[in-house]
């Protein structure tokens, strides 16, 4: 049976942008629950600067207890430049995920630098992660539009992928950052960039602003990505993307792929477990498309 991996970004997209701070113990419980509904891959935190992002102070003690708790379980950290990586090593972290986005202003707004800056600050850190052994991602944020600059011209899209992998990003994470793609344009990126890089080691990420992430996660697969990323109940968005909304729930696309024949390795009754949990934290309803079904099920 085909397989389709799915990487659950709740913890780190989905919890970054709220504005309640989620205790230590509590992200762990998520990714517990996360674990144990057969999500075989979470992005548990970043290692950003905690004035930039409060909620996300904690990466370092988290790491610790996912390490101590869950040995077993792939999970991944963003970090945005070399003091990142750096924090994330130190605390056991095994894989990370460097963002370029691939506009001047979206790049500014996000990690303080130019486009050229953070193109060779992403190709350091991915270069200086190999040299540890780490397994990379490398997202391509804003790889449709930009919030700032308007739709993002293709080619500059594919030349970015191109950079990250020869740096060594053992998978390129092609990011809808505000949720504006359409299923013809995602299909038509992704031929593309299959096109130029290996089609397994590309992986995409919707947002959901406009309803339309599930129809793009079909699209992206029919240009061959078998890699996506999700959040389950919806939650997430970067704070300095302005309209951007939920990822991608992880429950859709379990029901989306596991009805369409792909095999994902995930239950909806633990995700239904995890969603819940995650509202009580957060004191309020969540959930993708698919939820109110689930529920009533
Ligand atoms: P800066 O202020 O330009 O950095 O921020 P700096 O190098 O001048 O350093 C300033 C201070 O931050 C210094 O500390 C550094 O040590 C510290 P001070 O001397 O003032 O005490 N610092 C750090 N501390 C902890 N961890 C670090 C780190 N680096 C420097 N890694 C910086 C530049 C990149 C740090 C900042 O802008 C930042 O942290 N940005 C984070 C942005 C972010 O997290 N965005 C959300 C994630 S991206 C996203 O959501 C999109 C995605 O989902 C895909 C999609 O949907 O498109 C991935
Ligand atoms: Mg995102």
């Amino acid at each position: 049976m085909d397989t389709l991996i799915i990487t659950d970004v709740a913890p780190r997209d989905g919890l970054q942008n709220q504005p309640t701070f989620v205790p230590t113990e509590a992200k762990l419980e998520l990714i517990r629950l996360l674990h144990a509904a057969g999500v075989p891959s979470i992005e548990a935190c970043s290692f950003v600067s905690p004035k930039a992002v409060p909620q996300m102070a904690d990466a370092a003690e988290l790491m610790a207890a996912v390490g101590r708790r869950l040995p077993e379980l792939r999970t991944s950290a963003l970090v945005p430049n070399q003091k990142g990586l750096e924090r994330a090593h130190a605390a056991g972290v095994r894989e990370v995920a460097v963002v370029l986005s691939a506009t001047e202003t979206m790049n500014q707004k996000n990690i303080n630098m130019d486009l050229a800056r953070a193109t060779a600050v992403c190709e350091d850190t991915l270069q200086a992660a190999r040299a540890l052994q780490l397994r990379t991602r490398a997202y391509v944020a804003v790889a449709f539009d930009c919030p700032f600059e308007g739709p993002t011209p293709l080619n500059t899209v594919l030349r970015l992928a191109i950079r990250m992998a020869r740096a060594g990003a053992d998978e390129i994470v092609i990011a809808d950052t505000i949720g504006s793609a359409s299923p013809g344009t995602v299909k038509t990126r992704f031929d593309a960039l299959a096109g130029e890089l290996p089609v397994a080691t590309l992986a995409a990420h919707f947002h959901d602003t406009r309803g339309m992430a599930v129809a793009n996660a079909w699209a992206a697969i029919q240009a061959g990505i078998r890699r996506l990323d999700a959040s389950v109940g919806g939650i997430g968005g970067c704070p300095f993307a302005p309209g951007a909304a939920g990822n991608a729930a992880t429950e859709d696309l379990v029901l989306m792929a596991e009805g369409s024949g792909l095999h994902t390795g995930i239950s909806l009754s633990g995700l239904l477990k995890a969603v819940t949990f995650a509202q009580a934290q957060l004191g309020r309803e969540l959930g993708g498309r698919s939820m109110a079904w689930l529920r009533r099920r």
